[in-house]
């Protein structure tokens, strides 16, 4: 039977040391707030990314949406998990942004949120944002 997906299951480990090691690519001068995240794809193909801040600070990307398209630029759309690291007390939590571009790719996915010092929390796209906009709304 496989896991509950709110648990930590089977290679979660794994991909957060992946969405680590990307972490120390962070460049993040401005806040110094480093995120690391790595997605597992359903063809089991794992694509990872940093936050990436610029002088004009608004042009900032998040780590999220920087491994979601450098999974979608390697033609992996359809996402099974993703790892979200920080170093810090607290557990991260992905923005709304970074929410609504995951949810266009799989509305279902698996979010592993987690800290280097080994905190974990399992939770679901669907939970963090309920009722997505959706390629379907489009739809006339
Ligand atoms: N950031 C992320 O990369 N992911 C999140 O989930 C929240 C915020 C980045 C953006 C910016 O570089 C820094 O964290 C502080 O907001």
């Amino acid at each position: 039977m496989p896991a509950p997906a709110s648990e930590i299951g089977p290679g979660d480990e794994e991909l957060i040391r992946v969405a680590s090691l990307a972490r120390q690519r962070a460049y993040a001068p401005y806040s110094t707030y480093k995120v690391g995240a790595a997605i597992r794809t359903k063809r089991n193909k794992v694509h990872s990314g940093a936050n990436v801040e610029n002088a004009s600070y608004g042009l900032t990307v998040c780590a999220e949406r920087t491994a979601a398209f450098a999974a979608v630029n390697a033609g992996d759309t359809n996402f099974d998990a993703i790892a979200i690291v920080i170093d810090d007390e607290r557990l991260p939590t992905p923005c709304g942004a970074c929410r609504q571009v995951l949810a266009e790719f799989s509305p279902e996915m698996r979010v592993i949120l987690a800290t280097t010092g080994g905190k974990r929390k399992v939770t679901t796209l669907a939970e963090l944002l309920p009722d997505p906009f959706l390629p379907e709304n489009l739809r006339r």
